[in-house]
């Protein structure tokens, strides 16, 4: 408990040192925000593209399995309807007839129930917990509840500038459907063999019931995606090779497995397409460990279900056998900005006075700072701007010459910069340069022609 109200508190420090150093802002705060909503400042931008980057590399360009792709928010509405998403993208809304709160049946009561009806969907036992008075409001502590009803969380929007002419599309509620509508082409274009992969990193929209939770769950959201084509009799294996790798993936954030754990969905929860599914879920400072990624044995429901809908003959062949068949998929799947919470988290170290954010180097929005040691001295300027320049054009760098040279430690170790470099007059002298490490604080004297390969090695 104590424990937990420190971590809440680090939490709050978090969101603060967000704002105030230009990684996340709330969204259109000069009109008094939009709940649920945030923008991503120039670090913030940064750490996400970052995170991006080595996602990417792991998934795509490492493999020779996986290709990677990039599909249109925007489709035709069959996809959805095709998919299941109009009738089942669903989840259950409860409002409080006192003070107004609505919020999300499952997550109301999320530690004491169990098998529940809603509109005759099985969630959890709510009717009852409510007739008994066993749930209260969390807002105003109130027992007055309306019955909870279904809520689709897709956000619609219309083609078409004259009204009468518009037709209704939806915004993808997840990228997995660009790649399954995608599937006919990969084949065309690849010919590839069974099992493979098509992966896609892109902009997913929920209308979420539950909000809050800083970057946790949010409107507007990325996915990292793959949808993993195998054939049927070979999933379960494909499913725990795909546990180790996204296991392997939370380690490259610097997220300790003390703080993880995998968690199979219950039969209430499972998704409308997926018989297998398993969340790696992470111990937040707000209720406990909830999940970060997912990964679903989704069976081969979805290019089943595009075949029925589009008429198109989605099987693939096997090259020996020449069977043609609808292939089963595994899909693992990581939120972006979700991901940056337990990265920030992880990272956030108070020392003394010292605020530091030991961020694995790959993730930090600057690799190294420059710094001549004295900004009025023009040839100890002069020096480190060409130092600089050239550092930043292949590690992101940043410049800095106010204050004194412990101020800019300060400064760059809060924002989770590795590497430090003071330009000085030995620097003139004999071309050496000081790097300081963010994590021990130590410093090295280096020859200037070493710097790159220096942080190039340590980036490894
Ligand atoms: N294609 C499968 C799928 O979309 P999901 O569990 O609904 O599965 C995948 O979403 C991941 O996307 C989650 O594990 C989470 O990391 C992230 N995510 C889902 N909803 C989110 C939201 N409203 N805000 C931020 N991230 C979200």
């Amino acid at each position: 408990m104590v424990y937990n109200t420190i971590y809440m508190d680090q939490m709050s420090k978090i969101v603060s040192l967000c704002k105030r150093r230009g990684f996340v802002y709330p969204g259109s705060e000069i009109y008094g925000g939009l709940a649920n909503t945030w923008d991503y400042g120039p670090l913030g931008a940064e750490v996400l593209r970052n995170i991006k980057n080595l996602w990417w590399k792991k998934f795509v360009t490492d493999r020779e399995d996986i290709f990677g792709i990039e599909t249109g928010i925007l489709m035709n509405p069959k996809v959805w309807e095709a998919s299941g998403h109009t009738e089942s993208f669903s989840d259950a809304l409860i409002d409080c007839r006192e003070c107004k709160n609505r919020t999300r049946a499952d997550h109301l009561i999320e530690d004491k129930l169990k098998n529940i009806k809603v509109e005759g969907k099985s969630l959890t036992n709510l009717d009852e917990l409510i007739a008994e008075n066993k749930i209260n409001c969390p807002v105003c502590g109130k027992f007055n509840w309306t019955k909870a009803r279904q809520f689709n969380l897709l956000f619609e929007t219309h083609i078409g500038i004259v009204p009468e002419n518009q037709s209704k599309v939806y915004l993808r509620g997840e990228t997995a459907q660009g790649m399954f509508v995608n599937f006919k082409n990969i084949l065309l274009s690849f010919s590839p063999k069974l099992p493979f992969g098509i992966a896609q990193i892109g902009k997913a929209f929920r209308n979420e019931i539950t909000k809050g939770n800083f970057i946790f769950r949010t409107l507007e959201f990325e996915q990292m995606e793959i949808e993993y084509f195998v054939k049927e009799n070979t999933w379960k294996k494909y499913f725990e090779s795909w546990k180790k790798e996204m296991w392997t993936w939370t380690q490259l954030l610097g997220i300790p497995t003390s703080k993880l754990r995998w968690r199979p969905h219950t039969e209430d929860e499972i998704s409308h397409y997926s018989t297998r599914t398993e969340d790696i879920e992470y111990n937040f400072p707000f209720g406990g460990y909830k999940e970060l990624y997912g990964l679903a044995y989704r069976t081969n429901y979805d290019l089943k279900t595009h075949a029925k809908h589009s008429g198109e003959d989605l099987e693939y062949t096997d090259p020996e056998s020449g069977k043609k068949f609808i292939p089963h998929v595994i899909e693992p799947t990581f939120g972006l900005n979700r991901s940056l919470v337990p990265v920030l988290l992880e990272a956030y170290l108070e020392e003394g006075k010292r605020v530091v954010l030991k961020l694995p180097p790959k993730l930090a929005p600057y690799k190294a700072a420059v710094f001549p040691l004295v900004s009025n001295k023009p040839e100890l300027v002069e020096k480190a701007r060409q130092i600089f320049n050239k550092l930043k054009s292949k590690f992101s760098s940043v410049w800095d010459e106010r204050g004194n040279i412990g101020k800019r430690y300060f400064s760059q170790d809060e924002i989770g910069t590795p590497w430090c470099i003071t330009i000085d007059y030995d620097t003139l002298k004999n071309d050496t340069v000081t790097v300081r490490d963010r994590d021990t604080k130590g410093q090295v004297r280096l020859r200037n022609e070493k710097l790159f390969n220096y942080i190039e090695d340590k980036l490894k």
